[in-house]
């Protein structure tokens, strides 16, 4: 188990290996925008890893073909629900969206 820390608020949500970042968001903040409900199809769950890059999976073809559509992707860019936890270190993310 390792802990993702949520930016701006602070929050921190224990997580296991294989959670989905998408998964661990939404226990913390349930509004969570996830329109196509994790088929990276809308983007709307774009977030920004801001540390423990390695402490996820890496990103697939379908999750950069995605991102390249975005407006604002930067290199720490990730779609929550195409990054799972390794659980190999901790986690800090930033929330992008307004919910
Ligand atoms: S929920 Fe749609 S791309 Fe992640």
């Amino acid at each position: 188990m390792v802990s993702v820390t949520l930016a701006p608020s602070g929050a921190v949500v224990e997580a296991n290996e294989g959670e989905t970042l998408l998964s661990v968001i939404l226990k913390a903040i349930p509004g969570f925008n996830h329109k196509c409900d994790g088929k990276a199809q809308c983007g709307s769950c774009h977030i920004s890893v801001l540390e423990g890059r390695k402490g996820v999976t890496k990103t697939t073809k379908e999750e950069n073909s995605k991102l390249d559509e975005l407006v604002g992707v930067g290199s720490k860019s990730r779609l929550a629900c195409q990054s799972s936890i390794l659980g190999t270190e901790n986690v800090k993310v930033e929330i992008l969206s307004f919910v």
